[in-house]
């Protein structure tokens, strides 16, 4: 079927560009719901990898299916020493996000084999990438810091051990339960710019560790995974409660977007941003609260009051950074973080696609000239 209407909307908003069964959003009711499982509910009774079996495999698993998983996953977290030495020979500025995307790409090197209509591939590929990609993000933390990645540690569930991998220290459950929780709420969002990356990607045919690749990279831009950095960026800049209204007057009349605020399809609070405001509230109740909160929360009161008659409301990325800063986590590491999460909707996405599908190759509206005549160099 061919697209008979040629009209141009940019950014494709509300353009279809595929039939999926993984995850719903309501953006005028703020709902979202992964295989028709409301967020709130995964948020308060599941775990990030029953999520993640249910986004990739459609279901909620067994007992059995899901300790099997766990463990394959738990098996597959150490990465091969080629690839840590090639981590190495990064350079310690540069950003995690490019890191993890070189990483990644880098799996395609050593899993070679490619047979996409193999249940048994998909499942191998599904669990080395759930399982290495928290592994790689917290070596080359270590790494630029001069020091040995920290191994897995094969007794600890999979959000402890990527907060053990990160700072060697064992987390309270508490911390470690928050951060799981904070993996289920960016797992999956339907069609988004990197979903929509690794669909475009998954529709050649390639291999998944490519897919993967190319969806960390276009996650990283910051009007994407990127913008809960810049959220903590802002929250240092404004520097105290009372420059809050200042701040976002300012913003506001300059036309500059306040990151962390208003959504392509939410035109509501994102239910995400209210489940992560509920989180940080008990993280900061238990650990103290500390000046970026109050200005977080002021914040967000204050854009309310000026912009949400438009629909713009806290986003997930707005809560998200708060609550990583809290755990100790380094700013530049939230988006890889957003990754680590994100894996499971992409490879839910990448299984849909390969299981019919058909290349994406949309079409343009072309406003160049034609026929121009070929000015040899010494005329030009
Ligand atoms: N601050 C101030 N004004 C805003 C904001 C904002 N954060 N977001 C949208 N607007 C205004 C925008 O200026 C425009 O106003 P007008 O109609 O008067 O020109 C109107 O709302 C529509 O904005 P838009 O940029 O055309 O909306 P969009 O659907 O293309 O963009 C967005 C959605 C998320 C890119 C945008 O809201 C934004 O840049 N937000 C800040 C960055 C951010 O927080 N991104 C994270 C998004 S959620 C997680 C993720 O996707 O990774």
């Amino acid at each position: 079927m061919t697209a008979s209407a040629c009209e141009y909307i940019p950014g494709l908003a509300n353009v279809p560009a595929a039939q999926s069964s993984i995850s719903y959003v309501d953006g005028k009711k703020g709902i979202l719901e992964y295989r028709g499982f409301q967020i709130e509910d995964l948020a308060a009774k599941s775990t990030f990898l029953e999520t993640t079996y249910l986004l990739i495999w459609g279901q909620l698993p067994s007992k059995q299916q899901l300790a099997d998983f766990e463990n394959e996953v738990r098996y597959h977290r150490r990465i091969k020493y080629r690839i840590r030495d090639m981590m190495k020979c990064f350079p310690e500025t540069g950003h995690p996000m490019d890191a993890l995307q070189t990483s990644a790409a880098a799996l395609g090197l050593f899993y070679a084999r490619r047979a996409l209509n193999d249940p048994q591939y998909i499942r191998e590929a599904v669990v080395r990438l759930i399982a290495k990609i928290p592994t790689m993000v917290a070596a080359f933390m270590q790494m630029r810091k001069g020091n040995d990645p920290i191994q897995p540690n094969d007794d600890l569930d999979y959000a402890t051990n990527f907060l053990y991998m990160l700072t060697e220290r064992i987390p309270e459950p508490l911390a470690a339960r928050i951060f799981d929780v904070c993996l289920m709420l960016h797992a999956e969002h339907t069609i988004n710019a990197s979903t929509f990356s690794a669909m475009v990607t998954a529709s050649t045919m390639t291999d998944p560790y490519a897919v993967i690749a190319s969806a960390v990279g276009t996650l990283a831009g910051p009007l994407h995974g990127g913008a809960n950095e810049e959220v903590i960026f802002m929250l240092q800049d404004i520097g105290s409660v009372e420059n809050v209204r200042p701040y976002v007057e300012n913003l506001i009349a300059n036309k500059s977007k306040i990151m962390g605020f208003g959504h392509r399809v939410y035109k509501v609070k994102d239910p995400r941003a209210t489940i992560l405001q509920g989180l940080a509230e008990r993280l900061f109740e238990q650990t103290g609260r500390d000046e970026y909160y109050d200005i977080a929360v002021e914040l967000e009161r204050v854009v309310e009051e000026k912009l949400g008659s438009k629909g713009i409301y806290a986003n997930v990325d707005f809560y998200s950074g708060l609550v990583y800063r809290k755990l100790g986590i380094p700013t530049d590491l939230f988006t890889p973080i957003f990754a680590i999460a994100r894996v499971a909707g992409w490879l839910a996405h990448w299984r849909e696609q390969i299981g019919e599908n058909r290349i994406f190759r949309p079409t343009q509206i072309y406003t160049g000239g034609h026929n121009h005549p070929y000015i040899p160099m010494r005329e030009r």
